[in-house]
């Protein structure tokens, strides 16, 4: 009796591991992470249960890893592996994670208005659509539609989970043209080098505190956007790395080393925080 309420247990726990909210992402989608020595090597995971690991699953498929805070409503970051870029078609159809608001759902994102979400609890844990209507900011993506080389990735990127409010002329021309000079720098110092090298990014958000600034009564604004590049030749040694850092203004994004970018973010975040494990 004992032995078999262990193993369905086992089972019911092993199955919460299947879909999009996972126990440890670094075990089910590894492959959105850098790898220095070989090891997949995620950015701090902050303690508390209002983190959410979600290995980002659309039509069956992985396409990135994000951590999202519950109780902000906004991503900490999203981590994906930079394979050069296509154009793709913005569909601007917005999805959002129904395991964050019910673990019996599947592990798939959902468009924002299926019907078949819980309703309410739908959006207990998460940012919906309307929560950003006529709130001045804009969904800022963190994995953006540019560095995605295929329309399904693309596709998976028009996530709630994945964006958080940003100021308009931050995502419209200072962001964007992080996002074009970090596509330039991984092709030409990273992907184009032989024998080819291996990109991986990582961008997030700090939430606003003390003075916080709150949309809808529900989503935070936060108060910085930032970005980090690792480059690892084909044994995973590092080649090189990049950091930026972005106040959520009108602000022009600073460039930084890595390792300047995890202090800034350990004293932004209050905790210690590290990027690629310290090793890249
Ligand atoms: C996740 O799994 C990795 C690899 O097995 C392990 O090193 C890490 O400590 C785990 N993290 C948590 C939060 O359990």
């Amino acid at each position: 009796m004992k032995l078999f309420s262990l193993v369905l247990l086992f089972f019911l726990g092993s199955s919460a591991v299947v879909g999009e909210v996972v126990i440890n992402f670094s075990i089910t989608c590894p492959q959105f992470f850098a790898t220095p020595n070989g090891v997949a090597t995620p950015p701090t995971v902050l303690p508390g249960t209002q983190y959410k690991q979600i290995c980002q699953k659309r039509a069956n498929q992985y396409e990135y890893a994000t951590l999202y805070d519950t109780k902000n409503r906004i991503p900490v970051y999203s981590a994906y592996k930079y394979e050069g870029h296509t154009s793709c078609d913005r569909k601007d159809k917005w999805y959002i994670e129904p395991q964050l608001d019910d673990q019996n759902k599947g592990g798939d994102m959902k468009s924002d208005t299926d019907t078949t979400l819980p309703k309410p609890p739908r959006g207990d844990h998460q940012a919906l659509n309307e929560d950003y209507e006529s709130c001045g900011y804009d969904k800022g993506h963190l994995v953006p539609v540019y560095h995605t080389s295929s329309q399904s990735c693309a596709d998976s990127t028009f996530t709630l989970t994945n964006a958080a409010p940003q100021d308009c002329y931050l995502n419209r021309i200072l962001w964007r043209k992080v996002e074009n000079d970090v596509a330039d720098v991984l092709k030409t110092k990273c992907l184009q080098i032989l024998p080819a090298g291996k990109a991986y990014v990582v961008t997030g958000v700090v939430p606003s505190i003390g003075v916080q600034k709150i949309i809808n009564g529900r989503v935070n604004v936060p108060s910085h956007f930032w970005s980090a590049i690792c480059c690892l030749d084909s044994k995973n040694n590092p080649l090189g790395s990049w950091g930026f850092l972005a106040d959520n203004s009108n602000q022009k994004p600073i460039s930084m080393p890595v390792y300047i970018l995890e202090y800034m973010l350990t004293q932004l975040y209050g905790s210690h925080f590290a990027l690629f494990g310290g090793k890249c």
